[in-house]
């Protein structure tokens, strides 16, 4: 029986909605008070037992390397300032088990696409794809989203996308699933489709970025064409998938929180910091004192 290995981090994506930040660094670098946005998510797989984590990148990304790489003159001068603390914090961005892969996607052609630029190193296994820009927070003690989303793998072996309920007006910026019941938390999909208007959406469940696939995708994402957006649409894939095996919507535990737009960012920010063992206790303080 095979288990989750390997985990997929689609981060060629030009980051237009933070520009200017965004101009010169890659979108999944930016902070949530002081961790990058692709180290939650990595740090997601991990906890989620994951040991292979394959990046799709492209120009303008190399920041995303260097953060999982060794840095030698940093960690030089931290040893020699004695700064034991950030030494150790810079040496354990990634667990030393962990093997990171980078595979470069040369043309922004969909997230189908990128996901499709791992299909080598995937083979034949089943595999995780995270979209870093969907931040998920969970209770302290919890289970991570993915690692739910494993353990239920696990049991089911079949494809898993992690689904939310959101406004019937929003349904036109996601993949939205039609399912029907199956088990508590879980359903059986029926159709899905990319970003439909709310006028003709199916339902207002809508799919997050957290999918666990078997690589029977693979071959449907090969004979794929532009969808949604002029775009090879994971979507698309999915939909091709589904008619010949099953596909399960998981109603995750936790909070999400949409880092690809200013608000959720903020959100984002604001909870954690509220959280944050360094600026926790100040941070609440200082919204209080405003009145929030
Ligand atoms: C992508 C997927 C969409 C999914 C969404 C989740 O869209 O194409 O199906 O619902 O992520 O965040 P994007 O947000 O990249 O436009």
């Amino acid at each position: 029986m095979k288990t989750i290995r390997k985990a997929v981090f689609p981060v060629a994506g030009l980051g237009s909605r933070f520009l200017p930040a965004t101009k010169a660094q890659p979108k999944e670098m930016l902070p949530i008070v002081d961790k990058p946005l692709i180290q939650y998510a990595v740090e997601e797989a991990v906890d989620a037992g994951i040991t292979e984590m394959v990046f799709i990148t492209g120009r303008n990304k190399r920041a995303i390397e260097d953060h999982f790489d060794k840095a030698y003159e940093l960690e030089a001068e931290l040893e020699a300032a004695g700064k034991d603390a950030l030494l150790d914090l810079v040496q354990n961005v990634i667990p030393k088990n962990i093997t990171c892969i980078f595979i470069r996607q040369s043309a922004p052609l969909g997230l189908g696409h990128a996901v499709l630029c791992a299909r080598p190193v995937v083979g034949d296994e089943p595999f995780a794809v995270l979209l870093a820009d969907d931040f998920m927070d969970v209770p302290p003690g919890q289970k991570g989203v993915l690692a739910q989303m494993t353990a239920c793998f696990a049991e089911e072996r079949a494809s898993i996308l992690a689904v939310q309920d959101v406004p019937r007006a929003e349904t036109k910026q996601y993949g939205i699933v039609r399912a029907s019941a199956y088990k508590p938390n879980l359903e059986r999909c029926e159709a899905i489709v990319e970003k439909p208007m709310p006028e003709v959406a199916p339902s207002t469940l809508a799919v997050v970025g957290r999918y666990v696939l078997t690589n029977g995708i693979f071959d449907f994402l090969e004979g794929l064409g532009k969808g949604a957006g002029g775009e090879i649409q994971l979507t698309d894939g999915i939909a091709a998938l589904m008619k010949v095996e099953p596909v399960l919507a998981y109603r995750y535990h936790g909070t999400r929180y949409d880092c690809g737009s200013k608000l959720g960012y903020l959100k984002a920010t604001v909870a954690m910091g509220l959280k944050h063992a360094e600026t926790g206790a100040g941070f609440t303080e200082y919204l209080n004192m405003r009145g929030h």
